[in-house]
């Protein structure tokens, strides 16, 4: 009798308590897996092809033999949603391990992908190496998750990413994520800060926001005024220096005013949004103790930390200017085998 091998592995999307944007520069963030996960089933093929779908995003249809000609370089940036995977699927067959065998993957993913903002394309590459990786046996720690998905993840940024996300989506729970740079050489400093359940509400504004142009727009402004920029990142490092404290000595008060703040610097590098805006306002009358975007911004998702008895309510009353709103678990767990 043959056994075909098959696993499902998911990993969750992230959300930013402070330091999106400046985490790029070298300071340091704090982000958190949140409760929506992708998932990836993998089963082994006994030929050569290579089949993976994605609901809403397409498929890969390919061959083993194929991937020898396909280099990373062969594209600067990604046309299609799927080009990241394609790049993936060919990284790891030429410096991970060879595929004995092709394989059929399907990805779904409970994470809205509409407006952006909870990380969906790195938890979706978390997800999917992750599967390759107990497909092929290939143990491929958590910790180097970074080091395999970095250049990916910089590409789907539009040419500079901290990597944070994937951090944190393959690792789970309350982080600090702070990236030592030499440009080319990214390394990066990761420490879990502990188990919490703050209570948090999510509102997608329903604006399609795309980190690839986000993370750009931010670049430029700092390549024409380095000064200015450098500054209010290390104005954002002082507030998740302070917020990472505040969370760990459970004074959500104080996390809430230094997520004000943040927003208040992220609104000056012009990263947020009009309708953000408002739903930030509408948190904070119905009782939010602090909200801020989460993310590249400029619509996407917003983040209120509220009290246990106010959470319906801010949810309720964000949802009625945005798309929809989320209770959500927050430092949830990591990549996990389903
Ligand atoms: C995007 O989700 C987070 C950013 O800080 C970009 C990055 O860290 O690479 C805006």
């Amino acid at each position: 009798m043959v056994i075909i091998k098959m696993v499902k592995v998911s990993a969750p999307g992230n959300l930013f308590f402070f330091g999106e944007h400046s985490v790029v520069y070298g300071r340091p963030a704090i982000l958190a897996a949140i409760d929506k996960r992708t998932y990836v089933r993998i089963e082994e093929n006994d030929n050569e092809s290579i089949n993976v779908s994605s609901e809403g995003y397409g498929e890969i249809e390919t061959v083993i033999d194929s991937l020898d000609s396909i280099t990373f370089e062969s594209h600067e940036d990604y046309g299609h949603q799927m080009d990241p995977i394609m790049d993936l699927i060919q990284y790891f067959h030429n410096n991970i391990s060879e595929f004995s065998h092709g394989f059929t993957a399907e990805i779904t993913s409970d994470i809205p992908k509409e407006s952006g903002g909870m990380s969906s394309s790195t938890a979706v590459l978390s997800a999917f190496l992750g599967a390759l990786s107990k497909l092929y046996d290939a143990n491929v720690s958590k910790r180097d998750y970074f080091e395999h998905l970095y250049p990916i993840q910089v590409k789907i940024h539009g040419g500079s990413a901290s990597g944070s996300e994937i951090t944190s989506s393959s690792m789970g729970g309350y982080n600090r994520f702070r990236i030592d740079k030499s440009a080319d050489d990214a390394d990066f400093n990761f420490e879990n800060i502990g188990k919490y359940s703050y209570p948090v509400v999510v509102g997608d504004t329903g604006i399609e926001a795309s980190t690839g142009e986000t993370v750009p727009y931010v670049r430029e402004g700092w390549k024409k005024d380095n000064q200015s920029y450098e500054r209010i990142f290390d104005e954002i490092s002082d507030i998740a220096i302070k917020g990472e404290k505040a969370l760990v000595d459970g004074k959500i008060d104080v996390v809430g005013k230094l997520m004000d703040k943040n927003q208040d610097l992220l609104k000056t590098l012009g990263v947020s949004h009009p309708r953000l805006e408002q739903m930030v306002d509408v948190a904070r009358e119905h009782g939010a103790l602090g909200a801020k975007l989460s993310g590249g911004g400029k619509g996407g998702i917003m983040i209120a930390i509220c009290k246990e008895n106010n959470m319906e309510d801010i949810a309720e009353a964000i949802s009625e200017i945005g798309r929809e709103s989320y209770i959500s678990s927050v430092g949830v767990d990591g990549l996990r085998q389903e």
